[in-house]
């Protein structure tokens, strides 16, 4: 993570030198100014991420020096804090009327000053990630609404009503909307209902800015869902603040949510990895089946450049894909014999029973596919749907190889394992009539980058091949 760049406006040296210490436990890249002056042109010329400026002091003090980085649209989200000796109201007022982020007194900044700039920069960070869609038929109002949220650094999006706003959602994700009620179009009431109507969207926070100060107005919108109501006219800084907690309050909710999930997803990888080795316990071939299927579809996926969250996931899938075989009988699962035309149709609904045990479970939904349809073809011939081609999710078609390679080197009930080479070589002849050429190449590719040692068994027919596949 890149330092932290802070500036130092100050005409006294002591201080430049005392402030500078006082920040060192953030381990920042500091940058001094001894004038307003050179403090303004160096602000203007690069980045800061906080700029901590004395009132007093020669060619321009701090007050002009905030109120002019203020008005420029390039340093207007810069938090700025001012710190002077004299603590006179008049100046502390002009200080926060120009946009600074807070007023320190010299007399406190040992106590106080790191704080400050430690929560000022972590809130400055919070604001920088957050998107707000304001939406007023009044470009004047979007104005003002728009630049002072910049200010306070949240990025901005603007429409003129409510038709245009909900384009907008086609392509952006706001954290929080603001909305005028009495709009051309499509009026803030039915926008409002839109929004909460449309579950990818509800949990917007959506405040609702009018002039009409009605009671019943306010109900109404609060009980469309609308978080908060503010009338016009209103102070910016009020709104900005309603917006800060309204945000933060949010972030908590959702931070909750996600440790919520988090935690259920724990349990359940616990629950299911006890089933998974209830299920391999029952049956000494396929102990260590579904780990390896994880391990392989996993490193086939990795090769792609996705992202960490989806290799958990299809790692996840591969484990599971059998999960459905606990409700296969024993004799029929443990079976050394060919199996009959009725045992094979009951063994064939594994992925229908492992569907069953999974889609209950909300976290587990991305790996559906992979359970049910890892026994697929592409020519169709596969179960249980008989899906062809595309119309097999990719990670089951990814899954499928990974299964059929690690089943051809392993031991089974009917036959001994096959060689790395000519499991290779059957994987080779499915190409195309059962399994996805792409995947096949994204299993060669990971093989040969995770090579198993070949081992020197004989290498069999086509027809012994074909037996071994089907
Ligand atoms: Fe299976």
């Amino acid at each position: 993570m890149p330092a932290i760049r802070i500036l130092i406006i100050d005409d006294s040296a002591l201080f430049r030198k005392s402030i500078k210490k006082i920040l060192g436990p953030l381990d920042p890249e500091i940058i001094l100014a001894s004038d307003g002056q050179e403090g303004l042109d160096l602000a203007l010329r690069e980045h800061f991420d906080i700029v901590i400026s004395d009132i007093e002091m020669p060619k321009i003090n701090g007050i002009k020096l905030c109120q002019r980085l203020k008005n420029n649209p390039a340093t207007q989200s810069v938090p700025v804090v001012m710190v002077s000796l004299f603590d006179s109201d008049s100046d502390i007022d002009k200080g926060f009327q120009a946009g600074a982020a807070a007023y320190i007194s010299k007399h406190e900044i040992k106590n106080s000053l790191l704080e400050t700039v430690e929560s000022i920069l972590s809130k400055s960070r919070f604001n920088r990630d957050r998107l707000i869609l304001v939406v007023d038929d009044s470009s004047i109002v979007r104005h003002i609404v728009e630049n002072g949220l910049a200010k306070a650094g949240f990025k901005v999006i603007t429409a003129e009503d409510g038709k245009k706003a909900l384009a907008l959602l086609d392509t952006y994700r706001p954290d929080l909307i603001i909305s005028d009620i009495t709009m051309p179009c499509m009026n803030g009431f039915d926008f409002c209902e839109a929004v909460q109507s449309d579950p990818d969207l509800a949990m917007i926070p959506f405040i609702v800015m009018s002039a009409k100060t009605d009671r019943s107005y306010m109900q109404r919108m609060i009980q469309s869902g609308a978080s908060a109501y503010i009338c016009k006219p209103y102070n910016i800084d009020e709104l900005v603040i309603l917006i800060e907690k309204i945000l933060s309050d949010q972030f908590l909710l959702l931070l909750k949510e996600k440790e919520r999930l988090e935690s259920e997803r724990n349990s359940m990888v616990a629950s299911i990895t006890s089933l998974i080795t209830a299920l391999e316990a029952r049956d000494k071939y396929t102990k260590g089946h579904s780990e390896a299927v994880g391990r392989i579809v996993s490193g086939m996926l990795s090769m792609t450049g996705a992202s960490r969250k989806e290799i958990e996931t299809v790692t996840m899938g591969g484990r599971l894909h059998d999960i459905g075989k606990i409700g296969v009988r024993d004799k029929i699962l443990l079976k050394p014999s060919s199996l009959t035309a009725e045992e094979y149709s009951h063994i064939k609904q594994h992925p229908l029973i492992g569907i069953k045990i999974l889609e209950s479970i909300p976290s587990f939904s991305e790996v559906l596919p992979m359970v049910l349809s890892h026994h697929e073809r592409l020519d169709g011939k596969g179960y249980p749907h008989g899906l062809k081609g595309d119309q097999i999710p990719l990670w089951a078609r990814m899954t499928a190889v990974a299964d059929i390679y690690d089943a051809l080197t392993s031991d089974r009930p009917y036959r001994g394992k096959m060689s790395h080479d000519n499991a290779l070589q059957i994987i080779e002849d499915a190409r195309c009539t059962q399994l996805c050429p792409d995947c096949v190449d994204l299993f060669l590719k990971w093989n040969a980058k995770d090579n198993t040692a070949p081992d020197p068994m004989p290498c069999p027919t086509a027809v012994q091949r074909a037996a071994l596949v089907g």
